[in-house]
């Protein structure tokens, strides 16, 4: 039987049997050879001393390589200064598969090149704990929404027409048609809201940004929840109740993760509670402090989301951006004219908007008065308007972007690593 790493405390002092490969080895001295095995599962030294194992194992070290493929007989014992504080009494060596010339090295590798290499990076000891993190963070997004009667709603990713815009549109032939990779699921999850009153999509969304960022990919995993008679700020404290979840259960289940990529988590203990709301003018008035050349009514770029961001030790939202910025759905404030029921969530240490998102237009004529103002083709939207026509209601919702999350989490200065294969301007391999 095969025993996995992460399971070896359990069987101290009886023989196990492990598979997997070789992280590293040293056969320097004649009597006794180390092996670091690795089984995805975590690392494990594996101690020979010749007379104590079988004399064919100290005759393989001649012949194993980094990443050979093994199988390894011993009995495990604590060891404190071992990974994971226990080490193998080895007996027996097999080797399964021979590794030859394995290109990634313990030597510096460019990123280009460790990029070109993913499929094998993922192996790494960094890069396997971020993407461990990733699957926790995953894995809570699901359990949150699941535990607080949301139903999970899968939206298309073939879709007729834009939601976010139609700068940024991926293209593609369906048939006789043409169809665009999803954006958001978000206009799918408005109709779901009716039907289900809380509802959530969680997939791959795409966007064609020609331009390379740290903060953008191609294609990346966005969760977007929906609730039927929220109002914008509804829609703030679940996203708060929801970040503080992601992030306090992370840190604790993923503490070993996060120390191997040597993040200081004292930052995000303290993400509980109220967050900072400011509106979009007063968020202005800090930006234009340090950055005076900012213009009154635009977006924000990065920098000015970290000049805001690092006033707080909190996440902070800004909501009631100018309607003219945001997209065609987004509810004017008609008591503040000009300015939506739009939130973002800024994450802390200059990560930037994490989430979007707002309070949905619900008024059939002013939503076809925007559909032609932002000169979008009115019978694509034609089911889009029935959630208006038959029983409109208030509702809001909002997007988290995984990969960002996971880089603010992890503590990563790009998002390339955040995701197992990232697909960026510019790359599409492996
Ligand atoms: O702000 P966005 O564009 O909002 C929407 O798509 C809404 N329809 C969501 C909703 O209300 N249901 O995107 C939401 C989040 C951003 O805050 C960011 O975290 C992430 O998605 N995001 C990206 N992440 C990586 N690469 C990109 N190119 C991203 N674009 C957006
Ligand atoms: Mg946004």
């Amino acid at each position: 039987m095969r025993t996995y790493i992460s399971d070896l405390k359990k069987h101290i002092g009886e023989e196990v049997t492990l598979k997997g490969w070789v992280y590293n080895y040293r056969a320097s001295s004649k009597k006794i050879k180390f092996l670091i095995l690795r089984d995805g599962s975590g690392l494990c030294q594996c101690v020979y001393f010749k007379g104590e194992c079988d004399e064919s194992a100290i005759d393989l070290f001649s012949e194993i390589t980094q990443e050979s493929c093994v199988q390894v007989t011993g009995v495990p014992r604590i060891e404190e200064r071992s990974p994971g504080g226990v080490e193998l009494g080895a007996v027996k060596l097999e080797l399964l598969s021979k590794s030859v010339d394995y290109p990634i090295t313990p030597k510096e590798h460019g990123t280009d090149f460790l990029m070109n290499h993913r499929h094998l990076w993922l192996r790494s000891k960094k890069q396997h704990a971020a993407l461990r993190v990733r699957a926790e963070i995953i894995s809570a997004i699901r359990d949150f929404f699941d535990g607080d009667g949301f139903t999970l709603v899968d939206a298309p990713i073939f879709t007729p027409s834009s939601c976010e815009g139609t700068s940024n549109l991926f293209e593609t032939q369906y048939f006789d048609d043409k169809a665009y990779l999803s954006q958001s699921g978000q206009l799918y999850m408005e109709a779901a809201a009716a039907a289900f009153g809380k509802a959530y999509c969680f997939g791959p969304t795409f966007r064609a940004e020609k331009s390379k960022t740290r903060r953008h990919l191609i294609e990346f995993w966005m969760v977007e929840p929906e609730v039927a008679f929220n109002d914008l700020y509804d829609n703030m404290d679940l996203a708060e109740k929801f970040v503080e979840y992601i992030i306090q259960r992370t840190i604790k289940n993923k503490a070993d993760e996060l120390e191997i990529l040597g993040r200081d988590v004292s930052g995000l203990q303290k993400i509980k509670g109220d967050f900072p709301r400011l509106h979009y003018r007063d968020a202005v008035d800090i930006i234009k402090k340090e950055n005076p050349d900012f213009i009154d009514g635009d977006d924000f770029g990065a920098p000015d989301e970290t000049i805001i961001s690092s006033k707080f030790e909190k996440p902070v939202f800004v909501h009631h951006f100018p309607s003219a910025i945001k997209a065609f759905y987004m509810k004017e404030d008609t008591e503040d004219k000009g300015y939506s029921f739009s939130c973002d969530m800024l994450g802390t240490e200059g990560y930037g908007e994490i989430i979007g998102g707002g309070q949905r237009e619900e008024s059939i004529e002013v939503l076809e008065q925007k559909i032609k103002e932002h000169e979008l083709d009115m019978k694509d939207f034609q089911w889009y308007l029935d959630v208006r026509r038959y029983g409109s209601f208030p509702h809001s919702g909002f997007g988290l972007g995984v990969e960002r999350t996971v880089a603010w989490i992890c503590g990563l200065p790009h998002i390339r690593e955040t995701i197992p294969f990232p697909r960026m301007y510019g790359r599409l391999h492996p």
